[in-house]
C-alpha cells in the first residue's frame, strides 16, 4: 500500500457534535493509528462544514451572525476531538482561505468548460421561512415547516452537467465493486440511478441565501453547500497547490459517512471528480446510525448521546471501546446506558482488567515481580499460543474489510482464552507444589498472549493499552507496539521487571433500587406481613432468589498481618477475580484453602473488614467440631450457579 488517506465527513457546525459524529471520527482515528503502525504514509482528515442554510438558520435563531456561529461551534468540535485522543493530520475549516480558493479555482474552470451553465430553477418556495422544497418535501402541498402555502418560484441559478454521467456512473460502479461498500449500500445508490439524473442546482442567489461561497463568475450568487464541501477531500491533500502531495495522497483509500449523506458521495461527489478530471477514491463505505435503544436520535426527542459526558463519566478509552464493539459497520446500532455499562463489565473489566490482574499477581507473588522463564511448552500452552496468532490473523482481515466489531472479538475471544488456560493449568497449585518451572511457563505463556492482545487493542484504546504495556514491562520505548511483534512469540524478555497494577477497569457497580420494590412486589410484601398470615420466618421462593450463590476457586489465601481470625482470599468466579475476607483463620491455613471450590454469596454489598475490602461472602457449616466450608461435589468449574 503505498500510501493512506481517509477522511470523516466535515460536520455541520449548527450544532454542538453527538455520539454519531463520535463514532465516525474515532473509526477513521483507529484506521489512521493502525495504517501507521504498519508504517504506511498516513494522512487523516476532518473538519467542519461551515456554509449554507443550516448554519445560516442557526445562526439567525441565536441572533449572532454566521460567522459568530461557526467560531463558537467549531471548538466544541476540536476539544472533543482532542478529548477523544483523535489523531487527525490536518482539519479543514470550509470558511477558511485555502479552502475557498480552491473551490472557486474549479467552479471557474468547470464554468469555462461548460460544465456549469445558467438556467431557470423551478420550484416551491415558501417566503416567510425563505426556502425551496422539493414535492417530496411538501405536506399536503403546504410548507413543512409552518403549514403555509407554497408560491411556484422560476429563479435564474447555475447548474452543473450531472445527468449526462448517469450511464458512465452505472458502469463504473457495476465495475469497482469496491468503490460504495457495504453491498447494500452499493445497491442503494444504484437504485436512486434507475430514476432519470437531472443536473445539479449548484447556486443560491445572495437575495435569499449570502452565507457561502462567491461563484467567481457571479457575484450575485454563492455557492450551494455541497458542492462547496466536498471539495475539502481533495484541497486539502493538495490538489492546486501542492501536487506531490496530492499524487501521493489521492486518491484517498476511504470516506468514511453515514448513510443519509450516500447520494452527495456516490452520485455528485464521483461526476464532479470525472469533471474535475481526476481519478475516484478508493471506497466510499456509509455506517449505519445510532439510535437511542429503539429511536432515532434527536433534539426534539432530548435523547441525545453527549460524547463529553460519557468520557467524563466512564473514560475516554471505554467509550471508544464501546462504540466500535457495539457498531457492525454498515449497519444501525442501538445505545442505552446498560448496554454500554453491560459490555464495559464483560468484556473490560471482568475478562480483560482481570486476567491481566491475575497474571500479574501471579508474577509479583511467585517471581518477585520478574517476567518468569519459559520451560518446555506443552500442548495447552501451544493452544493459547495459536489462538492469539489467529486473532491477529482476525483483526488484520477485520481492518481491511471494515469489520471492527469482528477485530475486537476475536482479541476478547483470545483474553477469555487466557482465562481458561489458567483453569487448565491452575498456577496457584502448581504454586502450592513448588513446581517452578512449569508455574514460570505458564505466567509467561499468559504474559505473552497479553502483550499481544495489548497491541491489538493499541489503536482502539491508546491509554490504557499503553498502560497495559507497562505494566508487562514493556518500558515507555515499548508502550507503542511494533506491529511485527505481534506475529512474534517470546518478546517479552525473562527477568524483566513488571509494574505494579492499579485496576485497569474497574467495573462499574450499578445502584440496583432494593428501597423502591416494584408494586408487585409491594403487595406481596404486604401479605406476608399482614394481619391474615402470622410471621413464621416462611420466606417466599423470590426471597431466596435474591441471594445470588456461586461457585468459586481459591487462589490465593494469607494470612492478614495483626488480625489472627480472618484470612484474605482470592478467588474466581468464573473469568472474575474477587477478593473476600474470611473470619476462617483458626479453622483452615491458607495453603489447605488454595484450589478448592466454595460456595459464595456474589451479591452481597461490599465491606471493608480490617481496611481490606470483601466482596462477597462464603459459606460454611458450624458444628461442635469447628468450621466446614461449603464445597462443590465433583469437578465443579468456577462461577457455576448455586441454587
Ligand atoms: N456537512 C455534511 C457532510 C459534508 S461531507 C463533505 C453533513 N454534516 S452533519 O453534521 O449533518 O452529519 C455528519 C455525519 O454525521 C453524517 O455522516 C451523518 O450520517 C452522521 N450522523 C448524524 N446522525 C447520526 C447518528 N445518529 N448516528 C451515526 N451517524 C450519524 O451531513
Amino acid at each position: 500500500m503505498k500510501s493512506f488517506y481517509i477522511t470523516t465527513p466535515i460536520y455541520y457546525v449548527n450544532d454542538k457534535p453527538h455520539i454519531g459524529h463520535a463514532y465516525t471520527t474515532i473509526l477513521a482515528d483507529v484506521l489512521a493509528r493502525y495504517h501507521r503502525l504498519l508504517d504506511v504514509p498516513t494522512f487523516f482528515l476532518t473538519g467542519t462544514d461551515e456554509h449554507g442554510q443550516k448554519v445560516a438558520e442557526a445562526a439567525k435563531a441565536k441572533g449572532i451572525e454566521p460567522i459568530e456561529q461557526c467560531e463558537t461551534t467549531v471548538v466544541r468540535f476540536r476539544e472533543l476531538w482532542e478529548k477523544l485522543e483523535i489523531t487527525n493530520d490536518d482539519f479543514i475549516r470550509t470558511t477558511e482561505d485555502r479552502h475557498k480558493r480552491v473551490v472557486q479555482e474549479i467552479l471557474q474552470r468547470l464554468y469555462d468548460d461548460g460544465e456549469i451553465y445558467k438556467a431557470n430553477y423551478e420550484g416551491s418556495y415558501c417566503t416567510p421561512c425563505e426556502r425551496f422544497y422539493t414535492d417530496k418535501d411538501l405536506v399536503e402541498g403546504r410548507c413543512p415547516e409552518c403549514n403555509r402555502d407554497v408560491d411556484t418560484i422560476i429563479e435564474p441559478n447555475y447548474f452543473f452537467r450531472m445527468g449526462k454521467e448517469q450511464e458512465w456512473l452505472i458502469e463504473y460502479i457495476d465495475n469497482h465493486p469496491e468503490f460504495i461498500q457495504p453491498a447494500h449500500r452499493r445497491n442503494e445508490t444504484l437504485g436512486f440511478l434507475r430514476k432519470p439524473l437531472g443536473d445539479l442546482c449548484i447556486s443560491r442567489p445572495k437575495s435569499r441565501l449570502s452565507w457561502g461561497i462567491e461563484l467567481p463568475f457571479d457575484k450575485d450568487y454563492v455557492c450551494y453547500v455541497w458542492f462547496d464541501a466536498l471539495i475539502n477531500y481533495i484541497g486539502v491533500p493538495g490538489y492546486g497547490s501542492d501536487d506531490s502531495r496530492f499524487s501521493k495522497f489521492w486518491p484517498a483509500t476511504y470516506h468514511l459517512i453515514g448513510k443519509d449523506i450516500l447520494t452527495t458521495h456516490t452520485v455528485y461527489w464521483p461526476i464532479m471528480l470525472k469533471a474535475i478530471g481526476i481519478d475516484l477514491p478508493q471506497t466510499i463505505f456509509a455506517h449505519g446510525w445510532w439510535l437511542v435503544g429503539k429511536d432515532k436520535m434527536g433534539k426534539s426527542l432530548g435523547n441525545v448521546v453527549d460524547p463529553m459526558k460519557m468520557c467524563d463519566d466512564y473514560g475516554i478509552d471505554a467509550f471508544r471501546y464501546f462504540l466500535l464493539a457495539e457498531m457492525t459497520p454498515g449497519n444501525d446500532a442501538s445505545f442505552t446506558d446498560k448496554a454500554f455499562i453491560d459490555r464495559y463489565n464483560t468484556d473490560l473489566a471482568d475478562n480483560l482488567g482481570n486476567m491481566l490482574n491475575r497474571a500479574v499477581k501471579l508474577i509479583h507473588r511467585y517471581f518477585d515481580g520478574r517476567i518468569p522463564e519459559a520451560g518446555p511448552e506443552e500442548d495447552v500452552d501451544a493452544q493459547l499460543k495459536s489462538v492469539t496468532f489467529a486473532a491477529v490473523e482476525q483483526m488484520t482481515d477485520a481492518l481491511g474489510s471494515m469489520k471492527l466489531d469482528r477485530g475486537l472479538d476475536a482479541a476478547m475471544g483470545v483474553v477469555k482464552e487466557c482465562n481458561r488456560y489458567f483453569e487448565q493449568t491452575a498456577p496457584w497449585i502448581l504454586a502450592k507444589e513448588k513446581n517452578t518451572e512449569r508455574l514460570g511457563t505458564v505466567l509467561y505463556t499468559a504474559a505473552e498472549s497479553l502483550r499481544i492482545v495489548s497491541g491489538l487493542l493499541f489503536p482502539i484504546m491508546p491509554t490504557k493499552m499503553a498502560a497495559m504495556r507497562e505494566v508487562l514491562g514493556l518500558g515507555e520505548d515499548k508502550a507503542t507496539p511494533k506491529l511485527a511483534d505481534l506475529s512474534r512469540w517470546a518478546v517479552l524478555e525473562s527477568g524483566t521487571k513488571i509494574q505494579d497494577l492499579h485496576s485497569l477497569f474497574p467495573r462499574i457497580e450499578t445502584q440496583k433500587n432494593e428501597s423502591n420494590p416494584t408494586k408487585k412486589n409491594k403487595d406481596k410484601h404486604k401479605m406476608n406481613d399482614g394481619k391474615d398470615a402470622p410471621d413464621l420466618g416462611v420466606i417466599d421462593i423470590s426471597d431466596v432468589g435474591k441471594v445470588k450463590l456461586k461457585t468459586a476457586k481459591i487462589i490465593v489465601a494469607e494470612k492478614i498481618e495483626g488480625a489472627d481470625r480472618i484470612l484474605r482470599l482470592e478467588i474466581m468466579v468464573g473469568s472474575e477475580q474477587r477478593q473476600i475476607i474470611a473470619g476462617i483463620a483458626q479453622y483452615y491455613s491458607p495453603e489447605e484453602l488454595i484450589g478448592k471450590t466454595i460456595v459464595v454469596v456474589t451479591n452481597l454489598k461490599p465491606a471493608t473488614i480490617r481496611g481490606v475490602e470483601s466482596n462477597g461472602m462464603l459459606l460454611a457449616a458450624k458444628d461442635k467440631d469447628g468450621l466446614h466450608l461449603i464445597t462443590a461435589d465433583g469437578n465443579c468449574e468456577s462461577g457455576a450457579e448455586v441454587g
